[in-house]
């Protein structure tokens, strides 16, 4: 497991001991407060939305899925959206609600689609307004935890795949404020690094 740092370098060490087990009567949450909107960025089948989802159960924040948010704004699948007024059009929906989260008065954990790296605008939002933590994950590791591919119209074949993810390399580790490699570990574990780093820098308090 590899762990690189824009503004600090090394592994996040585990400075506070996290029991990340379901809530339960016995276990109070703690709840954390956020400086800042955390935005998980990284390729589709990342994990993105499944680890901010367990940290904030288990850090007593809130989050929000970009895309589920576009959805339920749109009133249409993501797909749908795509037939409807093709990606550019989708990719401006997606630059208005970044924008809207990213200056929301109470800062949450947000969950983005893959692709939100690809505006020069939304990488400057990401930047100015956010904590960005890239969670990395191979081609072929995406496609085995994405149970229906069908539902994301860029994911296409592995091929494919293999070559978007090279393409927006550069692009995630731009924005990227910490990036945690997820190949082979489950969600929990991964939810208690980000955890780890973002207590270290201050973001969640
Ligand atoms: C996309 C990723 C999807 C969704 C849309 C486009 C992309 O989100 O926003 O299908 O360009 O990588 P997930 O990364 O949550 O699957």
């Amino acid at each position: 497991m590899v762990l690189y740092a824009r503004k600090s370098t090394g592994r996040c060490a585990m400075t506070e001991v996290f029991d990340f087990r379901k809530p339960s009567a016995e276990r109070q949450v703690v709840a954390h407060e956020l400086a800042r909107p955390v935005f998980f960025v990284g390729f589709m089948g990342a994990g993105k939305t499944s680890v901010a989802r367990k940290l904030a159960r288990n850090a007593g924040v809130a989050a929000v899925d970009m895309d589920t948010f576009i959805e339920r704004r749109c009133d249409m699948k993501v797909k749908q959206i795509f037939a409807e007024v093709g990606e550019e059009g989708f990719r401006k929906i997606e630059t208005d609600v970044l924008r809207e989260l990213a200056t929301a008065a109470n800062p949450q954990l947000v969950s983005c689609g893959g692709g939100v790296v690809l505006a020069d605008e939304n990488r400057r939002i990401l930047k100015e307004h956010g904590f960005v933590v890239y969670l990395q994950v191979t081609a072929d590791e995406a496609a085995s935890r994405i149970s229906n591919v069908s539902t994301r119209p860029l994911f296409g074949d592995l091929e494919q795949a293999r070559r978007v993810i090279q393409g927006r390399l550069p692009l995630y580790e731009e924005v990227a404020d910490i990036t945690i490699d997820t190949a082979g570990r489950g969600t929990g574990a991964v939810a208690r690094e980000a955890f780890s780093c973002l207590k270290r820098e201050g973001i969640l308090t």
